[in-house]
């Protein structure tokens, strides 16, 4: 059995007013402890207006979801109207922050630098980032997955210590796979999974390709998640549609429970 505890991820984008969103984290406790838990972690990331309310929730009825965020700045404090900083974040109770996700790369301009001030500023806070890597179907086609993921590995962990590394978690999200029904197989998932530690391992050493978590992302549901994180390279699944149905979420995260 893989020596990493699974994490899978509810990446709520934007969705869920703060109202509906305490609504969907207390039907998620219900159906969590209706089926196995303890051996898989799981994190909830709500938009930023509903993170201090489900904070309370999972506080006050001591859920063991942790939360999360789906986006962070790099500073912590200054004057960047609109954004929210890593210490906001931290103060909050947030342990994980999503970044570089493939609908902030592709449709709001960000850029591989911006992805690694985010990972490092997350990591100065405390929290552990969810860096997220995929490819195109067009970059598929022409066979340069695998080129194209770990360069934005590299891009993103530029200046990360090997310690830091080992405590990472990386979501591989094949964008064409991304709310369109079309997963990758396993074995691709695996594939891609196991390329991507083998440049963790080469490039920051054996603990760290040993402790990073990788979790694949694109159409992750109840039904095909069990074959998807039964993969032994792949270490959970970040969920984004099927996250916003409790119940569909916890059979998700039962799906990756380690046999
Ligand atoms: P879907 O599960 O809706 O395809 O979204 C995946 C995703 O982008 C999670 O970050």
């Amino acid at each position: 059995m893989s020596p990493r505890r699974p994490l899978v991820s509810g990446n709520w984008k934007m969705h869920l007013t703060h109202l509906e969103a305490i609504q969907v984290v207390q039907k998620l406790s219900y159906a969590l402890e209706r089926g196995p838990q303890g051996a898989v972690e799981v994190s909830v990331h709500p938009a930023f207006t509903a993170l201090r309310s489900v904070q309370t929730v999972l506080d006050a009825d001591e859920i063991s979801v942790a939360l999360g965020a789906q986006d962070v700045h790099w500073e912590d404090s200054g004057p960047w109207t609109g954004e929210v900083s890593p210490v906001m974040l931290a103060k909050l109770g947030v342990r994980y922050v999503i970044v570089g996700h493939s609908e902030r790369r592709q449709h709001l301009g960000e850029t591989d630098g911006w992805v690694n001030r985010k990972l490092r500023a997350t990591l100065r806070a405390g929290m552990t980032p969810i860096c997220c890597v995929g490819e195109t179907a067009e970059q598929r086609d022409a066979g340069r997955t695998e080129e194209v993921v770990v360069g934005q590995l590299h891009a993103a962990l530029a200046g990360v210590e090997p310690a830091e590394a080992a405590r990472l978690v990386v979501a591989y999200e094949p964008i064409w796979a991304i709310g369109t029904g079309r997963t990758a197989t396993p074995a691709d998932a695996q594939a891609v999974a196991a390329a991507l530690r083998v440049a963790v391992g080469e490039r920051w050493g054996p603990d760290a390709a040993g402790g990073v978590r990788i979790q694949y992302g694109g159409s992750v549901n109840e039904r095909n998640a069990a074959d998807l994180v039964g993969q032994p390279d792949v270490d959970g699944a970040l969920v984004g549609g099927a996250s916003l149905d409790p119940v569909a979420f916890a059979a998700v995260v039962a799906a990756a429970r380690p046999r």
